[in-house]
């Protein structure tokens, strides 16, 4: 398989993990809603979804078929545009109080990422929020016992959420997003409809697309697994466990789809063909980072979700301050890749071929500048904020973005190339505008 990149090192892991859901992909997929769920033996289901799809004929179809399959149903919908702490401490009253058996969750990122915690800290109650998250920020307790079993059901085509073991969460306390990850916490099933997809406005669909993208494109130009360290407890091996074979090939085939679909996806939203292939992306994509790991594109963004200001974005009925995810990670990526592709320039120019960039009279010492442009033209083609400056940052701002993202500690140690904070500053201040 051409495993250089995983040669192995000394004192390094020679084993990974792989761990996905049951998956069914395809328009009209929601109507099996309450097969899948009776199957999975829920006879009392708790249905996680947001105040904006609450009346959507998606959730409609997704009620029906589970009142048809003849199962009980309670809906719960208040949960924020990004999943927080405070959204979580109201799901987890939902599932300690309603005798559930089971949990769909029919929405993005949020909805699903909110529903894996809400039954985290139902079930397992416990003094301080930050108990099951990883040190050093949190205790990393363990989660006591198995959670309901969860039928997740995207609505959007960027996440992957719905097969991946991670909740991505805004600790309101601390203005920033940390990540919960345990095996726990992945869905059983997934429904992955793309019908979903269809009346989405082209902000969201370009968001969406560049986490995509990113998710994709982090996996493949991650840190070996290999050079990760070994783990004694098989138990112990973390979800953030470095690039591998398995993340190879979905991270390839989600960055083959954005390439060739994601300009036609965004900018026709009767170009069915697209918006479906970015879905199936999205979903391959959730595959590769949940058994990977993501590094600086994410580790970044958390830095401008963490300060952004007076901003809000097209397309998102949101009130200030606001940046979509994808927009918050996209807009440092060419920055990023520029400063990565010495580390595995190989990797970073597959990745360029595979996004369809300009490749002709380039090699591999060209490989991050060719990315970069590649990233850069897929920005300009659908409209998104020009870098750090297009979202209210300037250079001003460097430090404290800097020293916000520096504690996404195991992200940046999944970067290709060794990244301090002067390092993470200089990439902030070469993304201010390209
Ligand atoms: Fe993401």
């Amino acid at each position: 398989m051409g495993c250089q990149y995983f040669d192995p090192c000394e004192n390094g892991a020679d084993t990974f993990t792989i761990a996905i859901p049951k998956v069914t992909f395809g328009r009209g997929c929601l109507h099996e809603a309450g097969a899948r769920a009776s199957g999975l033996g829920m006879t009392r289901v708790a249905v996680f979804t947001d105040p904006f799809l609450r009346d959507s004929a998606y959730v409609a179809t997704v009620l029906d078929s589970l009142k048809q399959a003849g199962l009980d149903v309670a809906l719960f919908d208040e949960i924020t545009i990004e999943a927080d702490d405070a959204s979580v401490a109201r799901g987890a009253d939902f599932i300690a109080t309603g005798d559930f058996d089971g949990v769909v969750s029919v929405g993005g990122g949020s909805v699903m990422d909110t529903a894996k915690a809400a039954m985290v800290y139902g079930l397992y109650p416990t003094g301080d929020f930050l108990d099951y998250f990883a040190p050093p920020l949190g205790a990393g307790k363990a989660i006591p016992g198995r959670l309901l079993p969860h039928l997740a059901c995207p609505t959007t085509s960027g996440t992957g959420s719905e097969c991946t073991s991670l909740s991505v969460l805004r600790i309101n306390d601390l203005s920033t997003k940390f990540v919960l990850g345990n095996p726990l916490l992945l869905p059983q099933e997934a429904l992955i409809d793309p019908v979903c997809c269809a009346t989405l406005p082209a902000m969201v669909v370009a968001s969406t697309s560049f986490d995509l993208l990113c998710h994709a494109l982090e996996c493949y130009t991650a840190r070996a697994y290999t050079r990760w360290d070994k783990v004694d407890d098989p138990r112990k091996r973390p979800l953030i466990q470095g690039a591998n074979p398995w993340s190879d090939l979905a991270a390839r085939k989600a960055l083959e789809i954005v390439g060739e679909y994601m300009d036609r996806g965004v900018n026709n939203a009767d170009d069915h063909q697209a918006r479906d292939q970015l879905m199936w992306g999205a979903s391959l994509a959730g595959m590769a980072f949940g058994n990977t790991g993501t590094h600086l594109g994410h580790a970044l963004s958390y830095g401008v979700t963490h300060l952004m200001h007076d901003v809000t974005t097209e397309g998102y009925a949101v009130k200030s301050p606001f940046v979509p995810h994808g927009i918050s990670v996209v807009v440092s990526a060419p920055a990023i890749f520029r400063y990565t592709a010495e580390a595995a320039p190989e990797r970073h120019f597959e990745a360029a071929g595979y996004l369809q960039a300009d490749l002709q009279g380039a090699g591999s010492a060209d490989s991050g500048e060719a990315l970069a442009k590649r990233i850069i033209e897929l920005m300009q083609k659908t409209g998104v904020p020009n870098g750090l400056n297009g979202v209210g940052f300037g250079a001003a701002d460097v430090p404290a973005l800097a020293a916000s993202t520096a504690r996404q500690v195991r992200a940046i140690a999944n970067s290709p190339r060794e990244t301090n904070l002067v390092d993470i500053e200089n990439i902030y201040a070469s993304a201010m505008s390209y």
